[in-house]
């Protein structure tokens, strides 16, 4: 029984590792999700940095409830059951005019995740277009094996390693993912993808939420995830706090402890201590 996509958007992902546009709010809930991140950034005076922008959701009520808002973990259920962490969030943010990237890769090269049934929700809190850098996918990609890829450290990608793929990835067969606010796609861990620059004169914002269905395992560290329906007779990682005020010290300490794991997995055998500024 599927509670929001059809069995041809289920199929349509199974056979492509990705699916969209797929609306989960009223464009103007979106706005005002992107206003509460706004809300702080004026706060702070900067924009939204570093560690902050992965697991988001362990620090602000509003990223809290977009990572379990039913909607959106309908769509998720529809496609890897019932029982579902989430296991990360990342804010990818592209300021007007201003070069960052994200090289070709699939999100499983790092991440240590098996099985692979791991689907991201990459929700978009602005409107996504070619001119401000969407990202591009080659469908049926998550049908070939892990390739290999190399770490670039680039400064303007805004991938962790901005680790890309080692070899020649076939760009004519890529499809550009527009988006408007309050729509989310989906795809699949092995999907290969990338997105350019901001070239437009707004902000470009997009969450993206990766959740796992409880059997999944994380090879390379202890790690954390939250529970976001279900039961977890598995046990493989442990469960995270809600947070209960933005930025409280509960809150505060439960994502530094997380990011701390989360950064031991994905920067393996590099010297790297946080996520990129
Ligand atoms: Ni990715």
């Amino acid at each position: 029984m599927l509670k929001v996509l059809s069995q041809a958007a289920v199929e349509t992902y199974r056979r492509d590792g990705v699916y969209w546009p797929v609306r989960v709010m009223p464009a103007d809930d979106a706005r005002k999700y992107r206003a509460a991140l706004e809300a702080h950034e004026a706060k702070a005076g900067q924009p939204l940095q570093g560690n902050w922008r992965h697991k988001t959701h362990l620090l602000f009520t509003w990223a809290d409830a977009l990572v379990h808002h039913p909607k959106i973990v309908d769509v998720a259920e529809d496609v890897i059951g019932p029982d579902i962490l989430c296991w990360t969030t990342n804010f990818f943010i592209k300021e007007p005019h201003s070069p960052g990237f994200v090289s070709w890769h699939q999100d499983s090269t790092y991440w240590g995740l098996d099985p692979d049934d791991v689907i991201t929700a990459w929700v978009a809190l602005t409107d996504v277009t070619p001119e401000n850098g969407y990202m591009e996918v080659i469908p049926g990609s998550h049908k070939v094996d892990q390739l290999p890829h190399v770490d670039t450290f680039h400064k303007d990608n805004l991938l962790s390693r901005g680790q890309e793929i080692a070899v020649e990835v076939d760009k004519s067969k890529a499809v550009g993912i527009a988006l408007s606010p309050g729509e989310i796609s989906l795809h699949h861990i092995k999907l290969v993808h990338g997105s350019g620059a901001n070239r437009s004169d707004d902000r470009r914002i997009g969450l993206a939420i990766r959740y796992i269905p409880t059997y999944v395992r994380q090879t390379k560290v202890r790690d954390s995830a939250t529970l976001v329906r279900g039961t977890d007779k598995y046990g493989h990682f442990d469960l995270e706090p809600r947070p209960k005020a933005d930025l409280d010290a509960a809150a505060l300490a439960a994502h530094a402890e997380a990011i701390g794991r989360q950064v031991k997995a994905l920067y393996e055998g590099t010297n790297k201590t946080a996520f990129r500024a």
